[in-house]
């Protein structure tokens, strides 16, 4: 993948009307507030060097998986408020990202002033990278920038299929994680070591297979590891995994070995009876998880097996917490490799964070400043690691 592209300072954005994607899918809780904004922070640069040099800019994101129905907590509108507030001028809000309404407001608008969008999931043509959705979406500007690193790795309209209609470019942010990423990861430092935790187990875990390829110690921890637990013949009672993903967990199992790659488990974890933040819980070996409990974090004598694997590394990449760390009792073995991972950098390692949950969880600890690359992505980061061509990298033009 050509990573080598135009940057918003490879053209005139004087007098234009931008189209700025951005991955806003931050975390909410119950309440709708915004519990991390660093996916919002990070772009700042890109709509102040964009409003301070002349253009209009139309921003448009998706929040969530909704469903066909337009679920209100996705809703963009959560967004407007906290956004006014960084960007210290008002903010319009289109109830759609296309249409009349969304056409009127982005016709309407004028350089220096910030529209956003509808979440961009309430159409299916986003997700499907529908043509006809992809040219209205371009219909309402001249130029799109991208700076939605986090949705780099799906070929979606609002950041693929929207290239064919209007120029597109890499807004600074974009630009920032292809270059600390690809530069890393092209000649990484060794040891390499990998750690993947996290609940989104099924886009996950054939991420392991190719991180094999790449890694000197794989650390799996949080929901990945039962899938792997249970392939070692553990019982992992109630607790989150794929049983259908249990044959290639011993495939991958099987890889590593072959290959000399360490592959890091957890040996004790903290279970409870229901998934709850006050839920009374115990910690037990992984030789020992009953039927009716489940999994919330790794145990202290696995944290100890993870900063092992850590110490000495050259090269970090970490993605996805080992526990529930949202809620305190559980946060402990994602602190540890928090802690872990800050240390080693301090030692000279290169590190690079991925994830919405991943960047959260560091900043609870307080240690997001220790790490090298605090990257806006999840999947894409993933993605990048393994080699794969990024779709939303791929769109954008070459310099
Ligand atoms: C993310 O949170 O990783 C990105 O916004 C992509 O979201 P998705 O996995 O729902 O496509």
């Amino acid at each position: 993948m050509n990573t080598n592209k135009k940057t918003m300072k490879d053209v005139d954005v004087k007098g234009k009307k931008v189209f700025v994607r951005v991955d806003y899918n931050v975390p909410f809780d119950e309440n709708q507030n915004i519990t991390d904004d660093t996916r919002m922070v990070r772009t700042l640069p890109t709509i102040n060097y964009l409003l301070d040099n002349g253009a209009a800019i139309i921003l448009a994101c998706h929040i969530g998986r909704p469903s066909e129905a337009r679920e209100p907590q996705f809703s963009t509108k959560h967004l407007v408020k906290h956004l006014s507030e960084l960007l210290k001028k008002e903010v319009k809000w289109a109830s759609d990202c296309v249409g009349p309404e969304a056409e009127k407001a982005a016709a309407d608008l004028k350089a220096g002033e910030v529209l956003l969008l509808e979440n961009l999931r309430y159409h299916k043509g986003e997700k499907k990278n529908d043509p006809e959705f992809a040219k209205q979406l371009a219909s309402l500007a001249d130029l799109a920038v991208d700076d939605a690193f986090g949705v780099a790795h799906r070929a979606h309209a609002s950041n693929a299929g929207i290239a064919q209609y209007i120029p597109t470019v890499a807004g600074f942010l974009m630009e920032r994680e292809i270059n600390f990423i690809g530069k890393t990861l092209e000649a990484p430092k060794r040891p390499f070591v990998g750690i993947i935790g996290g609940s989104k187990v099924s886009s996950k875990i054939g991420v392991v297979s190719n991180m094999i390829d790449k890694v000197d110690k794989l650390v799996i921890g949080g929901g990945m590891a039962n899938t792997f637990l249970l392939a070692l013949g553990k019982s992992v009672g109630d607790s989150l995994v794929e049983r259908d993903k249990v044959d290639l967990a011993k495939e991958q199992m099987a890889k590593a070995k072959a290959k000399g790659v360490e592959i890091v488990l957890p040996c004790d974890v903290v279970v409870t009876q229901e998934f709850a933040k006050d839920a009374p819980y115990k910690t037990v070996s992984v030789d020992n998880i009953e039927d009716g409990w489940q999994t919330m974090d790794s145990g202290a004598e696995s944290v100890k097996r993870y900063q092992q694997a850590v110490k000495g590394a050259k090269t970090i990449v970490w993605n996805g917490p080992v526990g529930v760390f949202e809620f305190d009792n559980f946060a402990k073995g994602t602190e540890g490799v928090a802690k872990a991972v800050a240390e080693a950098t301090d030692e000279g390692a290169v590190s690079i964070v991925g994830g919405g949950d991943s960047i959260a969880a560091l900043k609870k600890t307080g240690l997001d400043g220790k790490i090298s690359h605090i990257s806006t992505g999840g999947g894409a980061t993933l993605e990048f690691l393994e080699g794969k061509d990024l779709p939303g990298i791929v769109a954008i033009e070459d310099k």
